[in-house]
Parts: structure tokens; sequence; C-alpha cells
């Protein structure tokens, strides 16, 4: 059942773990528009039209007080995927991931005050390669040992997916070991958020399409899980306000789609009707020397969100060719070049 947020307060207090990087500055933007009160935590304080509090993700200080009485916790923290995963950058994706959720656990047990609702990133890749059927929440299968592949071409799927499922099941592992009685936890486990913003995968993607280099990469049969991020935004609103809903989430849109047609759709949003594609050992190739992994491209994400389904999240992009044309129109009118 949907309730008004508890207090019967209009104007939430949220605070936004890691929040300076593209999804928790959407969000705060998003919030703040609404006229809610966002604070962010970050390593590196900012100038910004919120609030942002320094922490340091490993230990408590003054921080603290911007959770006590809050209404909203939201942990976004964690160093970019996008790198190469040496042993170095293994330790820092988890160490930047699992160190924040457990230090937010040991402050807010110990708070008088709690949020009343938490929610911790998580990803989508959490599911395995999956080209068969879709994964929700209820009947979707973890990843991680997974055979990939066809007849003689079958084989087991790469490690480095394998280290990725694994990560990302230690995260949500760690959010939801301890309860909170007092504090309702989500995992989050997030698609492609599609931004028309500067530097977010929307902006890469764009850019090939528009350079002649948007063709299907890999087999193309690999599906792609993605959310708009105005759906993002509206679903984080959606499940501060629908009490009955816990634990893992998908966020994601309703229609995942082969990457053959999910770049055929972004070609189109820009009026560029080919695209040389990109073949997965060139895929590799150029993936090594930008310093970058292919998993994020080559990996199946079959994900769909069974849980706001179920409780009617209204989508307002439920499908790709649709989401790609806003996004590509909002950046046209911003006329951010390439
Ligand atoms: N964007 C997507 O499409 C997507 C998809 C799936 C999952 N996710 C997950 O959702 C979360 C947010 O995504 P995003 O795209 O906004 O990421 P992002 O732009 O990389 O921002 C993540 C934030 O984490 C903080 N951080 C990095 N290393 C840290 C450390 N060692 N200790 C504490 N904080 C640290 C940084 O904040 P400061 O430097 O200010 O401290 C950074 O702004 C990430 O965990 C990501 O893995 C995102």
């Amino acid at each position: 059942m949907a309730s008004n947020f508890p207090h019967g307060r209009h104007r939430l207090r949220i605070v936004l773990a890691g929040g300076s990087g593209s999804v928790g500055s959407m969000l705060a933007w998003h919030f703040q528009e609404q006229g809610h009160h966002v604070t962010v935590l970050t390593r590196a304080p900012y100038t910004a039209s919120w609030p942002t509090v320094h922490w340091d993700g490993a230990h408590p200080g003054p921080w603290v007080e911007t959770l006590e009485g809050a209404d909203v916790c939201i942990n976004l923290s964690g160093r970019s995927i996008d790198c190469r995963y040496t042993a170095e950058h293994r330790r820092q994706l988890y160490d930047s991931r699992i160190g924040p959720t457990q230090l937010l656990h040991n402050v807010i047990a110990n708070l008088a005050q709690p949020p009343r609702v938490w929610m911790n990133a998580s990803a989508a890749t959490i599911y395995r390669h999956a080209l068969d059927r879709d994964m929700d929440e209820a009947t979707g299968e973890i990843g991680g040992n997974e055979q990939i592949g066809e007849g003689i071409w079958r084989r087991r799927a790469p490690e480095k997916w394998g280290f990725i499922v694994h990560l990302v099941r230690e995260w949500e592992r760690v959010f939801f070991a301890t309860a909170t009685p007092r504090t309702r936890k989500i995992a989050l486990r997030t698609s492609l958020v599609m931004s028309p913003q500067p530097g977010t995968v929307f902006a890469v993607l764009s850019r090939l399409a528009r350079v002649g280099l948007g063709g299907t990469q890999g087999s193309g049969e690999q599906y792609v899980a993605w959310m708009h991020e105005r759906d993002y935004a509206r679903a984080i609103r959606f499940l501060i306000d629908h009490e009955e809903i816990e634990g893992p989430v998908n966020m994601a849109s309703p229609h995942p789609l082969p990457n053959r047609e999910f770049m055929a759709a972004l070609r189109q949003a820009w009026n560029m009707p080919n695209g040389l594609p990109a073949p997965a050992p060139l895929l590799e190739l150029s993936m090594f020397l930008l310093r970058k992994e292919t998993e994020l491209i080559l990996k199946s994400r079959r994900v769909v969100p069974g849980k706001l389904l179920e409780a009617g999240f209204p989508f307002e992009f439920p499908a790709w060719a649709h989401a790609a044309e806003d996004l590509a129109r909002q950046w046209r009118a911003a006329d951010r070049g390439f």
C-alpha cells in the first residue's frame, strides 16, 4: 500500500552519500527542484546549490549529524567501474563499496532518529548472462559461474564477469547483513542510467553513433538493460513512498533489448541510419587500449523491474526508442556539440 511519507512532512530530508557523481548529482537536482532538502556526503566538498559535507567513507565524524532525523539515506559510493580490473583496481572497487556500506550500518544503528529508508547502490549485473529469459527479483538467477555460448563455443563466462558478480553480491550481503528495525532497506540493482550529461554512457555511445561508429557491438544478441534518468529519479521517490517495498529492487526499464536493436534505435535518434559494427575481438582490443573492460558491453543483462511493475510504477519511458529520442533532443537543446 502506498502511503504518505511518515511524520506527515512534505519536505523530505535526503542524504546522498557518494552523491557527487553522475547519479547522485542527477538525484540532487531532481529532489531539490521538488523542494526537498538535499545534503551530499563527499570526500571533497564543493560548491553546489545544496550543502556538501565532508566524510571519508571510512570513519564517523561531524557528518553523522546530517543523518540524525533525516528521512532518506541513499548511498551511491563506489570507485568507478570504468577501469581495467587489475589487482589494485579490484581492491579499490571492493573497498570503496563495502567500506562506506559498513560504516553507514554502524552509524545508522546508533542514531536516535535514523532515516526511515536507506537505499544502497547495487548493480543489475548481479544476474547471470541471460539471453533466454527475463531476470526479475523473484525468479532471476544470480550469476558468477554461468556457461555462455552454444555448441562447441560453449564455455565458462569470463573470470572478470564472475569478479563483478561476486563484488555486487558481497556489497548486498554486507548491506542486508544486520537488521535495522527502524530503517527499511532497499538495494538498487541499477541498470545503465541514461542521462544527457557529458561523460555519461549515453554521451559516449552517442558520440560513436554520430561519427558513424555506432553499429552493433559484439554479436549484438546480448541484452542491454537501461533506465531513463527521469524514471530513475521518479522510481526513487516511488520507493520512498511505498513502505511495503524492501530488499533488492531492479532499477531498469521494462524493456531491455538486444544490443543490435539498442544501437539501431540510438542511431535513429541521431539520424544516422548506418554505423560500423564492432565485433568482439575489435572491442577487446580497443577497450584494452582504452584501459577499460568489455563486460559492460558484452554481458547480456536481460533485467526487468519486477517489483516496480508489480507495485504499479508508471514508467514515462518504458521503450528505448522513445527514451533515446528524448535524450538526444535534450542534448541538442543544451547545444552540447560532441
Ligand atoms: N551510473 C550507472 O549507470 C550505474 C549502473 C549500475 C550501478 N551503478 C552504481 O551506482 C553508484 C553511483 O553511480 P554513479 O554513476 O553516480 O558513480 P560515480 O559517478 O562514479 O560516483 C560515485 C561516487 O562515489 C564516491 N566514491 C568513490 N570512491 C570512493 C571511496 N573510496 N569512498 C567513498 N566514496 C567514494 C565519489 O564521491 P566523492 O569523490 O565525492 O567522495 C563518487 O562521486 C555506483 O556505486 C555505481 O557502481 C551505477
